[in-house]
């Protein structure tokens, strides 16, 4: 599996292909180094990197920020040679990622190898990122890019806020520090590529492995370096604590809203009323069904029901029971309504739409909608009641019958 996963890494081609399209364009890589150990955070869940946040390991997190900015073009990421079934399941048909190379001792040494496998895919620029900073900004990356086109050395990094004591013998102060020419160092850290590559392979030759971070080696090499502010959420998870805050803000609840949709028709036959969304309209016609065939209050009945994915009208009241007919429809609501509670939730908008040439729903739409938020208890600032004629079209322009439409708002109750 770790010989695969070494040889694939060695394949030669273009950063992304988007580079083969636009030779001009400046290309730039990330190494995301991915091989510690994660001692301090404890070894017992397995490498920090690979522990889960919010649905997503930390390793997926810090990679899909790089992987949708357009600022980037390919991504390397360092693993270790026994975590190649985690990053598997960790990252798979990533378009910007190549395949994973293994990473050495020490992070030096990590990035160095990050760097030589990308040498062949030769971007003019490379973003080095440590994969324990899950919360790195697309801002922050954008910036680290753009002060790339000017300096070949880019460091974001934090004023130090915090009076800073020196002590050598442990529980003693010694002295207190001048706190301000200090800054504390962050990644993404950007450098030209080939002399931060040849640096690395430098300070490997002459025996310097125990740099802690790129701009250090950068200092080493003389390349100079451009402080940029970094971000302070961009926080490198390091102890078991930093695992638990992180896996609480990524823990965003989703709300479990659901929306239902109801439709219903009768005929016109020849009457002198009709029943409306709860409401009597003095008419020519009348509604012929089982029950009072309000066509308003079956939709929505309807869209409660499904809202709730518990069937329709008909599965509840159904038509061959003598018991409904002649029925108002209020019954079926307030069942709907009841029942929406019974299953955790709440209404939170009722919505219908009654398609029909006369009667004309304008000087009753108030009425109709006091009439549902009686039946309902829902208030009245959430009922839309709203129609429209067929232009003179179909069953409904000749006046055969009128059609509702409704949808249903409901929040349940807890979070998915
Ligand atoms: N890293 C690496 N190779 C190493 C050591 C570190 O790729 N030999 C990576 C880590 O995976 C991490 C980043 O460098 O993403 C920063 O290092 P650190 O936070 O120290 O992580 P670990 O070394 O894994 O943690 P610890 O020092 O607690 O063991
Ligand atoms: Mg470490």
């Amino acid at each position: 599996m770790v010989m695969q996963a070494i040889r694939v890494a060695q394949h030669v081609g273009s950063c992304h292909s988007k580079g083969m399209e636009n030779a001009v364009k400046h290309q730039v890589a990330v190494v995301i180094v991915a091989a510690g150990r994660g001692e301090r955070a404890g070894l017992a869940d397995g490498p920090k990197q690979y522990r889960m946040m919010g649905g997503q390991s930390v390793l997926a997190c810090t990679v899909s920020q790089f992987q949708r900015c357009a600022a980037i073009d390919c991504i390397q990421v360092v693993i270790h040679a026994d975590d190649v079934d985690h990053y598997n399941t960790a990252l798979t048909d990533w378009d910007k990622v190549l395949p994973p190379t293994i990473g050495g001792r020490t992070r030096q040494e990590s990035v160095r190898a990050g760097l030589n496998a990308l040498e062949a895919h030769t971007p003019e620029s490379v973003l080095i990122h440590d994969a324990a900073r899950p919360f790195v900004s697309q801002n922050l990356i954008e910036r680290t890019v753009m002060a790339l086109h000017t300096d070949p050395g880019v460091l974001p990094a934090l004023p130090v806020v915090n009076t800073l004591k020196r002590s050598s013998k442990g529980d003693f102060v010694e002295g207190t520090v001048d706190r301000c020419q200090l800054h504390a160092a962050q990644t993404p850290q950007g450098f030209h590529f080939k002399p931060i590559l040849a640096a690395h392979q430098q300070a490997e030759a002459l025996g310097q492995t125990e740099m802690t971070d790129d701009s250090a080696i950068a200092e080493w090499a003389e390349i100079p370096v451009r402080l940029i502010e970094g971000d302070a959420k961009n926080k490198k998870l390091t102890t078991a604590q930093d695992l638990n805050e992180a896996q609480m803000a990524m823990e965003t609840p989703i709300v479990d809203v659901r929306v239902g949709h109801g439709y219903d028709t009768h005929q016109l036959v020849p009457g002198d009323h009709v029943w409306l969304c709860g409401h009597r309209i003095e008419h020519n016609a009348t509604l012929s069904g089982h029950s009072d065939a309000d066509v308003g209050l079956h939709a929505l009945t309807d869209a409660l029901l499904s809202a709730i994915a518990d069937g329709d009208i008909g599965s509840h009241f159904p038509p061959s029971d003598e018991q409904w007919k002649g029925a108002r429809s209020d019954i079926f609501l307030k069942h709907a309504v009841s029942r929406v509670g019974q299953c955790g939730g709440t209404i939170t908008h009722m919505d219908v739409t009654l398609i029909c040439e006369q009667p004309k729903i304008g000087p009753h739409r108030d009425a109709m909608r006091a009439a549902i938020a009686a039946i309902s208890g829902v208030v009245v600032e959430r009922i839309s009641v709203k129609a429209t004629t067929n232009e003179r079209m179909g069953f409904i322009g000749r006046e055969e019958g009128i059609v509702a439409l409704a949808t249903a708002t409901v929040v349940m109750r807890g979070t998915l």
